[in-house]
């Protein structure tokens, strides 16, 4: 596996290759990423993962500073599953000057949802996005679904600016007990690792009862929640939207429950497709 800390560097190695395929991410890697690097390696003819955990999606209340930095580890997973080019700029390297120049999504896609409750998250990561896309120019780039909402906004901010890069969505990895895997899962604690599945249990309540047909919907999205608060969960929200643009599904439209709730400090997402 190569290495480039800078982008002279990556910009080398990747001179000739025809079809990079790369996913994006911000180490502390678990299953999920490494079947997102799998996938990538079907797709392209050099994979290419970045590592780097970015300043500007994160707000100044949330996990930043603690957000874990396990490189040896991210490596040797890296190595062991054929990584081609790793990619991991220091924040001089990719961000030299203050970013000034940002991409902001529309509201109607950003401000909801995660961007409800995380305020200029998807700012920070569509400008990440754009720059990494610019550094490794891939052909095709690999989003994990669990983060729902940030695959279908990349999605589209590819279309907008007409990047000739296809992107591609991976499932979501799940524990045995059907946690999603997650970095912030590392957080919990052992009593709480053991109640997180309640949320994708909850989630996958929802999904089977929009699915049977179920005429008062959001009784059931709101007895669910209080299911949830009276365990000692905090959710932000639990609701079935339209998959194409998270907006409110109409009967019959392709949908996906959506959940975000906090477990102590930890704030989980995640989502099921209905
Ligand atoms: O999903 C993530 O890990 C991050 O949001 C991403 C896409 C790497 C941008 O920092």
């Amino acid at each position: 596996m190569f290495i480039a800390h800078t982008i002279a560097d990556l910009r080398q190695r990747l001179s000739g290759a025809r079809e990079p395929a790369f996913v994006p991410t911000m180490g502390n890697l678990h299953d999920g990423h490494i079947a997102l690097l799998r996938r990538a390696r079907d797709l392209g003819d050099l994979s290419v993962v970045s590592i780097f955990v970015n300043r500007l999606q994160f707000a100044p209340n949330e996990d930043f500073d603690r957000y874990p930095r396990t490189w040896e580890a991210d490596c040797a997973r890296l190595r062991a599953a054929g990584c081609d080019v790793l990619f991991a700029p220091d924040e001089r390297e990719l961000y030299p000057q203050p970013q000034t120049y940002t991409v902001r999504p529309p509201a109607e896609l950003a401000d909801i949802l995660e961007g409800e409750f995380r305020p200029g998250f998807f700012t920070g990561v569509c400008t990440v996005v754009m720059k990494l896309f610019a550094c490794v120019q891939p052909a095709v780039a690999v989003f994990g679904k669990k983060d729902y909402q940030q695959l279908m906004i990349i999605r589209r901010m590819v279309e907008q600016f007409a990047l000739p890069i296809r992107i591609e969505a991976g499932e979501t990895e799940r524990d045995a007990d059907g946690l999603a895997l997650s970095s912030r899962n590392g957080y919990l604690s052992p009593a709480q690792r053991a109640e997180a599945v309640q949320l994708s249990a909850a989630l996958r309540r929802i999904a089977q009862a929009a699915r049977a047909g179920q005429a008062d919907l959001a009784g059931v999205l709101a007895a669910e929640t209080a299911a949830l608060a009276a365990r000692g969960w905090a959710p932000d929200y639990l609701t079935v939207r339209r998959r194409s643009d998270l907006q409110a599904a109409a009967p019959g439209e392709p949908a996906v429950v959506l959940g975000a709730a906090r477990l102590g400090e930890t704030r989980l997402i995640d989502n099921l497709e209905i």
